[in-house]
């Protein structure tokens, strides 16, 4: 069976001995019709033609024992060089532990010289090349879910922070306006004492009114994130977390706040606010804190509860929207975000790296 492509098919076939190569030649030149087949004979001279902008490649297939480089040192390099194209390795040596290895390095399928043959090697160049095919895809397409999860994200914060200005602004403008309305007219009748106890019972439901419009701004987005910085957010939302629950909650931490990109900032702030509003509502905790540590170049914030524990079927369930949310802002902002949850309670740790030099 002869296999007839569009397009010519570009093998690059790296190898030093020149008996198997024209082995090999001769198997891909049985079943591909009208193949381009170029040879390198050692790694440096694989690793010029794929770095060249201009060389055209399907496939490589890969002897494992070249002059200047052989074994996993080989394969490694010859993946970080790949990215999107299949490597197929070919090899005289029978080891079924580093074949099964060396797949999970990242190489397409592992081949016995020995057994060789053009149509087992042809299969493997096809099987190899639509697996490849289908995985980039997958990836580019999770690459563009990614990049559509953190535009969303940022217009669901700036719109977040435009409605938290406008209520804040126009609502608490207008009340306090009417709080200096309602003096004058108590000013107006004084001495009238129904009137004075009236307005004054008026004065406090605005206050009231002004406390609620400032809680549910800041809940939108904290002021103090903006103006104060995370760390001070984060303390705020421990202290406020306390006020609801009645639970007692701890902030610690004892460095000054690094400086930090602002959508870091955020993405890190809501993650503390999801952890602690499943908290609040399933944990069932009677302490509960938020701890900033400094590990390194590392940035570690750990958010710990004495509650019930998450359990592992619920972690492992795709439709919890909390917790997938805290991951996916994690990875957003290339974080590590590890849940280890037992009976005697939750703690979240959340890694960001490289926040010092
Ligand atoms: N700290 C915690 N302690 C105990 N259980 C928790 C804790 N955090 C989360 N859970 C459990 O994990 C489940 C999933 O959490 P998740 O935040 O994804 O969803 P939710 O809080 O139920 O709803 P949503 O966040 O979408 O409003 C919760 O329903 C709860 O059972
Ligand atoms: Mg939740």
């Amino acid at each position: 069976m002869e296999y007839i492509t569009t397009a010519p098919f570009h093998i690059l076939v790296v190898e030093d001995n020149l008996g198997d190569f024209i082995l090999v030649e001769d198997f891909i030149l049985r079943e591909i019709s009208e193949p381009v087949i170029t040879h390198a004979r050692t790694f440096e001279e694989a690793k010029a033609l794929i770095e060249n902008e201009d060389f055209q490649c399907q496939l490589v297939l890969l002897d494992l024992s070249l002059p200047d480089r052989t074994g996993e040192a080989l394969i490694e390099e010859v993946v970080s060089l790949c990215h999107h194209i299949p490597i197929v390795v070919l090899t005289g040596y029978t080891n079924f532990n580093f074949g099964m290895k060396s797949l999970g390095m990242g190489i397409s399928d592992y081949l016995l010289k020995d057994d060789l043959t053009a149509s087992s090697l042809f299969k493997s160049i096809i099987y190899s090349t639509e697996r490849k095919r289908i995985i980039s895809e997958l990836e580019m397409s999770e690459k563009r879910a990614r990049g559509f999860a953190g535009q969303l994200n940022n217009a669901l914060e700036e719109e977040r922070s435009r409605m938290a200005r406008e209520i804040h602004d126009e609502f608490g403008q207008q009340l306090s306006g009417l709080k200096m309305s309602l003096s004058a007219l108590r000013k107006r009748h004084q001495g009238d004492r129904d009137m004075e106890e009236l307005i004054v019972a008026l004065v406090a439901d605005v206050d009231h009114s002004i406390d609620s419009v400032r809680r549910l701004a800041n809940e939108l987005r904290p002021a103090l994130l903006d103006k104060l910085g995370l760390f001070s957010a984060i303390e705020w939302l421990v202290v406020e977390f306390q006020k609801k629950t009645g639970v007692e909650a701890q902030f610690r931490t004892d460095f000054e706040q690094p400086m930090m990109e602002k959508s870091i900032e955020i993405n890190i702030f809501r993650i503390c606010q999801e952890a602690l509003t499943n908290i609040a509502k399933h944990a069932k905790a009677t302490r509960v804190g938020i701890q900033i540590e400094r590990v390194n170049t590392q940035l570690l914030i750990k958010i710990m509860d004495n509650g019930k524990g998450i359990g592992s079927e619920i972690l492992k369930d795709p439709l919890s929207m909390g917790l997938m949310n805290m991951k996916e802002r994690s990875n957003l902002i290339q974080a590590e975000l590890q849940i280890n949850s037992a009976q005697a309670g939750t703690v979240i740790e959340l890694i960001i790296d490289h926040i010092w030099p």
